[in-house]
């Protein structure tokens, strides 16, 4: 099969020096590139900026921002049998990216925001028939009542779920425990497992 597998954070320049990001290190999703390799999967992997080698084998496509990531992405999916978003995608962007640094003032600073495009909303709308479009949902509360409505909302086949309100585990941690859903109501949860372990359980089950 053919895998395309998005993984880290994205950054979003404020300016020349400075940028908004969040705390994902990419490990899930170079766990994922990695246990699809072992399965025989031809993987590219869409990586944020993170502090991991890319297993060799993989096609890397290194991005910095959520726009970027949505090039890379939306142009190589129609050709993948799977396709999995673990990347913890910027959600706003600096309405404007200052060119060269910014200069303190006295007082406060206001930065405006907007939305970025949600990649996979973009891949659920002109999901190619016979692909498996698989999301990830990062949640602190209502774990599954917001899991099920991303599935749906985004028109994903399945969605994997990890609470990341807990340090042990999800964001940073090297062990995750996920819940995941499928789009014919199976409910299928991994117990807390080396990341690569829950890569591998994540792969069974979508059948790859
Ligand atoms: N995602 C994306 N493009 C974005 C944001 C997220 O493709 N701009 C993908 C992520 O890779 C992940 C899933 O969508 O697979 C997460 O869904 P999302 O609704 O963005 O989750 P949250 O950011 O946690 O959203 P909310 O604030 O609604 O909880």
């Amino acid at each position: 099969m053919q895998l395309l597998i998005s993984a880290g954070p994205t950054r979003e320049a404020i300016d020349a020096v400075r940028f908004l990001s969040n705390r994902s290190t990419g490990k899930m999703g170079y766990a994922l590139a990695r246990q699809a390799l072992v399965r025989g999967h031809r993987v590219i992997l869409v990586s944020g900026p993170v502090a991991l080698e890319a297993p060799a084998g993989v096609t890397l496509v290194p991005v910095e921002s959520a726009r970027q990531m949505a090039e890379a992405v939306t142009s190589r999916a129609a050709e993948c049998d799977l396709v999995i978003m673990t990347a913890a995608v910027a959600d706003y962007r600096p309405k404007q990216t200052i060119s060269g640094k910014l200069k303190k003032q006295a007082g406060d600073l206001v930065l405006e925001l907007e939305r970025t495009e949600d990649i996979l909303a973009g891949l659920g709308a002109v999901k190619p028939a016979g692909q498996c479009l698989v999301g990830f949902a990062a949640e602190t509360e209502a774990l599954e009542r917001y899991a099920l409505d991303k599935l749906q909302r985004k028109n994903l086949d399945w969605i994997v779920a990890n609470d990341v309100s807990r340090s042990d585990r999800g964001f940073g941690a090297e062990n995750n425990s996920v819940v995941m859903f499928a789009r014919d109501g199976r409910r299928v949860e991994i117990p807390l497992a080396s990341k690569d372990d829950v890569a591998r359980r994540i792969l069974e089950e979508i059948g790859a």
